[in-house]
Order: structure tokens, then C-alpha cells, then sequence
């Protein structure tokens, strides 16, 4: 068994952060769409589908990886955990 005592990372060179750009939580890294960028389509658009939000802002064109989390934002929040109402399962009858 072998001990790493240093990490292969700490040797490449350092990365340049630009603090002055918020931080926005990416929907799409494909397209670098954010999490509001996406909302503010669904509202603005009344966007019903993931082709839809696609047309509207662009997210969601290029791995498609993103599409679940697409349609957890159209498909709204649940008022009692706050969870997608894709996920949620508040609704579940117990029984
Ligand atoms: S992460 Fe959105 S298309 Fe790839």
C-alpha cells in the first residue's frame, strides 16, 4: 500500500478566480446558463417544455444532461418540502 504524501494538483500552476464575476449557480455547463437565467426564461416565456426553454435561452443544446434539471424547474416547487414536484413525494399516499 502506498502513502501520497503530495498531490499531483498541488504542483500545477495556480488559477486566476476573477472575485469581481458573482458566482451563479450553473444550470447548463454546456452553455453556461444559470439556474436564474433559466427561471427568468421560464416566467418571461411561459416556456412549458425543456425544447421550449431551449428556444428561449439556449440551455439544455448542447449534452442534454441538463434536461432533468430543466424540467424539475417547470415543473415548479412543492409548497410543503420545497422539493421539484417531480421529486417531491409529499403527495405519495401512505398505505
Ligand atoms: S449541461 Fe446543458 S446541454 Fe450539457
Amino acid at each position: 500500500m502506498s502513502i501520497v504524501t503530495q498531490s499531483k494538483f498541488s504542483q500545477s500552476s495556480s488559477v486566476q478566480i476573477n472575485e469581481s464575476v458573482p458566482r451563479q449557480r450553473l444550470l447548463c455547463h454546456c452553455l453556461s446558463v444559470s439556474h436564474e437565467e433559466v427561471q427568468q426564461c421560464i416566467s418571461d416565456t411561459s416556456a412549458e417544455s425543456v425544447h421550449e426553454v431551449m428556444r428561449g435561452c439556449g440551455a439544455g443544446k448542447g449534452c442534454t444532461a441538463c434536461h432533468c434539471r430543466i424540467k424539475d424547474l417547470l415543473a415548479g416547487l412543492c409548497d410543503d418540502c420545497g422539493e421539484s414536484k417531480r421529486r417531491c413525494l409529499c403527495a405519495v399516499a401512505v398505505g
